[in-house]
């Protein structure tokens, strides 16, 4: 972490920011009557808007992006399907859209009165995939939200309008176009007759907000133990020590602080929910079913207005939902899935939101945290009978797969379809930052590289993974496959740092190819695109080119009239073409200029046959994966030592 130097502007304008917060808190609360409250209604009639509704504006009030055929993500991954991002999410959450999505469809259809206003939101994921953290952020959005108002001196913050009797609430529902759900809690029934004289127009009302950590507006329900579980920590209880005061029977002896008191109008969470006996959970089906939940002692049942939110993993939800006496409330939950992220783009942002949280200030080399994220995706992926795990891993990340020449034309949705549950096992978020904080902890020179992560992913399996199988699979992904991976990575990069202006070289490798395959199809000549003359297609280049992705005999030929027809059309459409533009041949340009320096890199890597020409190109060499590729000296250091002994080995 690094400060700012100190200087009194700093502090004076940090001062600043201090009288302005306290200004802003100055504002003049709202304090008055029904009359003064249904003066604020005329203007806004949103204001006694329900739980599920506030949350849903406030959510959608943030932004809506909808992601259609004009997004790559949206074509690749969502099979062209429109899916709808929200941006109070975005920054936060990745490779999540879906979930997301169902989230805000049930708030949405519970906003509307649906059936999900009587509905438990349960998220189901396996551990570390972003349940709490989805939950909490849901929870910050009420804080957002405009000051609810309240009946003064409510322990449960009550709507105002619960004032309004039963004989007078047609006439409002007309005058108003707002339908009044509930009466009065015990506590403010009782006060109106003792101290208004059952005058509610005199009944003071207030204005007040939600907050997390102040229990206003959100009541959060741990998993309790069977022997402590008290329903008290969801309804309230009875003071005893008011008991000698007042009568058995009167609400004042009340204290109304359980879960569903506090959560009244915003959010009620169950942490690890079926964890807890189902009896405690009964009050959830009374909350949901009825809305109201039970008072503690002998008073009425007190109206409840929230969004109950529940998380566990499936497990649990698995024994739970195999108990036919569960029935009642399994009907009462809209169950969204949160899978782990299985896009690798992704799961790599995962790792740089938690990291930039943190102190962490080491060195980081080039990709390291995809390594670690490819292994954790791999590890979630079930397998396929069309195409392995990596060829798999790379098409759910929305990369093109090359294969004899080809694009291979494999269909993320036949592959979705082929499993179920995708991404509800494997290798968790946390078990990856542990290994990033081992790598960290193990290096000497405050650094991390895509090798070191690797090892310390091995150690951190056959440490901690005891089901056979699963070891030997997520050891096989990071010894075997990855350790591939990763190399032919870094033999790109290590290529691309040593062939100097390496764009230039493969761009102009791509124009030739093009020029020559053209003429070879067409069979006309080739133009010299600086001399002008005239001259045959030239085979024996083409084919060095073709070679590298393994295109023999009359393939070849196919090829060629693929790629000029392809580029054709893309250039008859206005679109820009470059030696990327074409997977197969970018991969055949990029292995030509691999294979171009092969012998080069092999030779100066090893450090003991330099002569003075090579130190100088290796000089050059390490100085680029510094400059333009993000290694530091030491992260440079190891990596091309691992190359050298991986690659390029002496036949
Ligand atoms: N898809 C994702 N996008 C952003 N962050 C994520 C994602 N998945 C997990 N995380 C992060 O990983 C961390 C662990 O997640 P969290 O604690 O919310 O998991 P959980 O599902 O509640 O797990 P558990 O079942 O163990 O309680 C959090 O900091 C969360 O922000
Ligand atoms: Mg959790």
């Amino acid at each position: 972490m690094k400060y700012g130097s100190f200087s009194m502007t700093t502090t004076s304008k940090f001062l600043e920011s201090v009288r302005e917060h306290r200004e802003s808190k100055k504002r003049e609360k709202f304090s008055g009557v029904l009359e003064d409250y249904l003066k604020l209604i005329e203007e806004d009639r949103n204001i006694p808007a329900l739980a599920h509704k506030r949350l849903y504006e406030k959510i959608i009030g943030e932004g809506v992006t909808v992601l259609d055929e004009t997004d790559p993500r949206c074509n690749k991954l969502f099979n062209g399907e429109t899916v709808k991002t929200y941006d109070y999410f975005s920054g936060q959450f990745f490779g999540m859209e879906r979930p997301l999505e169902k989230v805000v469809r049930f708030l949405h259809s519970a906003a509307m009165k649906g059936e999900e206003s009587r509905q438990v939101l349960l998220l189901l994921g396996p551990v570390g995939a972003g349940k709490s953290a989805l939950v909490e952020h849901i929870k910050g959005a009420l804080e957002q939200c405009d000051p609810i108002y309240a009946l003064d001196g409510c322990p449960i913050r009550e709507e105002p309008l619960h004032l309004i009797p039963r004989s007078l609430r047609d006439e409002f529902a007309e005058t108003y176009g707002i339908k009044i759900e509930g009466d009065l809690c015990p506590v403010c029934r009782h006060r109106l007759l003792e101290e208004y004289g059952g005058d509610f127009t005199k009944f003071p009302i207030t204005e007040s907000s939600f907050s997390v950590r102040g229990r206003k507006g959100v009541g959060v329900v741990p998993p309790m133990d069977p022997n402590t579980q008290d329903t008290s920590l969801l309804i309230g209880s009875e003071d005893i020590s008011k008991l000698d005061l007042y009568p058995e029977d009167d609400p004042r002896v009340l204290s109304l602080n359980g879960a569903f008191n506090v959560g009244n109008r915003g959010i009620v969470e169950f942490v690890e929910v079926f964890k807890n006996e189902i009896e405690f959970l009964h009050t959830m089906i009374t909350a949901t079913q009825e809305k109201s939940v039970p008072s503690p002692g002998k008073q009425a049942m007190i109206y409840f207005d929230g969004v109950i939110l529940a998380h566990c993993n499936e497990a649990e939800w698995n024994k739970f939902k195999a108990e036919h006496t569960n029935e009642a409330i399994l009907d009462r939950i809209v169950r969204v899935n949160v899978p782990y992220c299985l896009e690798v783009d992704q799961e790599v942002r995962i790792y740089e939101k938690l990291i930039g949280r943190s102190d962490f200030d080491s060195h980081i080399a080039p990709h390291t945290l995809r390594v670690a994220a490819m292994f954790s995706v791999l590890s979630r992926l079930k397998p396929s009978n069309k195409v392995d795990a990596l060829t798999k891993m790379k098409i759910y990340n929305g990369e093109e797969i090359v294969e004899k020449g080809l694009i291979k034309k494999v269909d993320i949705k036949d592959l979705r379809e082929e499993v179920e549950d995708e991404g509800m096992t494997g290798i968790s978020t946390r078990f990856i930052m542990k290994a990033i904080d081992a790598a960290l902890a193990d290096s000497t020179k405050n650094m991390i590289t895509p090798i070191s992560i690797r090892e310390s992913l091995i150690k951190q399996v056959k440490e901690q993974i005891v089901n056979p199988d699963e070891r030997s699979r997520c050891l096989a992904f990071l010894q075997k496959v990855l350790h591939e991976e990763y190399l032919s990575i870094l033999e790109k990069e290590i290529t691309k740092a040593f062939v100097t202006a390496y764009e230039e070289q493969a761009e102009s490798l791509f124009n030739n190819y093009l020029d020559h395959a053209e003429a070879y199809v067409n069979s006309t000549k080739v133009k010299d695109r600086v001399t002008n003359e005239e001259m045959e297609a030239d085979e024996k280049f083409l084919s060095s080119i073709e070679e590298q992705i393994g295109i023999k005999g009359s393939a070849k030929n196919n090829f060629r009239a693929d790629i000029t027809s392809y580029m054709f059309a893309k250039l008859r459409r206005g679109e820009v073409i470059d030696w990327r533009s074409y997977g197969p041949l970018r991969e055949a340009i990029e292995s030509k200029l691999v294979a171009s320096v092969r012998d080069i890199s092999r030779i100066v890597t090893k450090s003991k046959s330099r002569d003075v020409k090579q130190q100088k190109k290796f000089n050059a060499m390490v100085q680029t994966l510094i400059d333009d590729y993000g290694y530091n000296e030491d992260s440079a250091e190891e990596v091309i030592k691992f190359a050298s002994n991986n690659l390029w080995r002496d036949s």
